[in-house]
């Protein structure tokens, strides 16, 4: 029954894409939302930065303010919801918010993959919640499946696309051939793009989302910064071709697997089988591939950023936590994660298939090199392509499918070939993901 008298009142810190998202949906979705919390739940108070600037039509004038002051001084206020991002104000702000025993929605992985022991900790200790769906996977409830649907269970490993931004950009430059600023662009206006992009395609922000998911799948407190990432920038149309020759598909993943007392984290562009089900989860989707003891695999894939899609997941929040709050449970959920540290698997103890690309001057006795070198560290070779002639001065492509070998085997055989002078670019490696 919903209770008219009693309002849920909150207050946004923050009010860009995802915040006029929430605005939109809050208003939206307004009576299904009072039935679902047994109260109607409404905005009061709005943190920006610039007090000027446009915001969804849905967002009341009087609610805007700059002054943090005038939000945290509003006694009325329930619930806060963070959608500012970035790791400082935005910490401190959610520690004040706990401090004065309110629950708070977040939608920030940065704060939450630097801080989230620390802050689920704080929230424990106030009773009240600290809820999160939207850091992790845009709209889609990986969060909740994590920590209710799958909380019986042990998780083996996690294959996630999780950033909307790289595989937006890399299915439109193997789709369309466009090149990758040109995409960037179009993702920063769509809304998809961290305020600063580097975050997106240099894979701190998947790395940050797998931290994440790692607290509430592994139970692991892992310091975000100790975790193998690289991002999309290198990879380049040759090596679509190649990709698109060996039956693979580019795909930046967030990769997580328990490997006994360790924990292997990594976050890299990968090549996938076309039959992978991750393979056709393109454009701005995001898809989480998760395999437990007992269940086996199960695949959640939807939009992984964008206003609207994101808002769901931030809006699903508020009800919960409104409604615990209102049923006089607060914190129950947010109690549960009690994430400890684990050491991570050092990268050279790896083991994966690898596309090796060597762009090589076109001379006699290359190959024997390239071939003895990794010989020598026992990586046995699939599939070699020499592709092209290369004229005076002109380099080519010399590719590699290896064998499931280990990274450090690999690395070893790159030192050597470093040695001669045939080559003037390093050599480049992509893991090859039997997902
Ligand atoms: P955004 O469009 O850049 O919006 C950020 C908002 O925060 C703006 O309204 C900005 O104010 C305000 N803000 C920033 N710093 C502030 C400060 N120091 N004091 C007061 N206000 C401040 O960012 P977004 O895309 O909505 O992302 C917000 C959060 O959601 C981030 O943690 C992001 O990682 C996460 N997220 C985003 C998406 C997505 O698709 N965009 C999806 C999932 C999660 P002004 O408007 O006045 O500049
Ligand atoms: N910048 C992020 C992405 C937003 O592209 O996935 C969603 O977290």
């Amino acid at each position: 029954m919903v209770d008219s008298k009693r309002v849920v009142k909150v207050a946004l810190l923050g009010c860009g894409t995802v915040g006029g998202g929430v605005i939109r949906l809050l208003k939206e979705n307004a009576a299904e939302l009072a039935t679902r919390i047994g109260a109607p739940v409404v905005v009061k108070r709005v943190l920006v930065r610039d007090a000027k600037k446009q915001r969804v039509p849905e967002c009341e004038p009087g609610w805007i303010t700059t002054d943090p002051e005038v939000v945290f001084g509003d006694s009325e206020i329930d619930l806060f919801v963070e959608v500012m991002g970035g790791e400082n104000p935005a910490k401190s702000y959610v520690e004040r918010a706990l401090s004065l025993k309110k629950g708070v929605v977040s939608a920030n992985k940065f704060m939450l993959a630097r801080h989230g022991k620390a802050l689920l900790a704080q929230a424990a200790r106030a009773g009240v919640d600290l809820a999160f769906e939207a850091s992790v996977g845009g709209g889609i409830p990986v969060i909740r499946t994590l920590r209710e649907g799958l909380t019986s269970e042990r998780i083996l490993s996690i294959h996630g696309i999780l950033n909307g931004t790289c595989n937006y950009i890399l299915t439109r430059m193997r789709v369309e051939g466009l090149p990758f600023a040109e995409v960037l662009k179009d993702a920063q206006r769509l809304g998809y793009a961290e305020a600063e992009p580097s975050l997106d395609v240099d894979g701190h922000d998947a790395t940050q989302k797998l931290v994440v998911l790692s607290m509430l799948a592994f139970g692991a407190q892992v310091d975000d910064k100790k975790v193998h990432v690289e991002g999309i920038r290198d990879i380049d149309e040759l090596d679509f071709q190649f990709a698109e020759r060996f039956g693979f598909t580019i795909k930046h993943l967030a990769i997580g697997v328990e490997r006994g007392a360790k924990l292997e984290l990594r976050a890299h562009a990968a090549m996938v089988p076309r039959s992978s089900v991750l393979a056709n989860i393109n454009g701005v989707l995001n898809g989480v591939f998760i395999r437990g003891a007992a269940l086996g695999p199960c695949l959640l894939m939807g939009p992984g950023a964008g206003a609207m899609p994101t808002a769901v997941s931030v809006v699903a929040d508020i009800v919960d936590v409104a409604r615990a709050s209102l049923e006089g449970t607060p914190g129950l959920s947010t109690r549960a994660i009690q994430p400890k540290p684990r050491e991570l698997l050092d990268m050279t103890e790896v083991e994966s298939r690898y596309y090796l690309r060597f762009d090589v001057n076109d001379e006699p006795g290359v190959l024997a090199v390239i071939a003895k070198a990794l010989a020598e560290q026992s990586v046995s070779v699939e599939q070699l392509v020499q592709q092209g002639r290369g004229g005076t001065g002109a380099t080519v492509p010399v590719v590699i499918i290896t064998h499931q070998c280990r990274e450090g085997s690999v690395l070893k055989a790159f030192e050597e070939v470093r040695k001669y002078k045939f080559m003037s670019v390093p050599p480049r490696l992509i893991r090859i993901e039997d997902v």
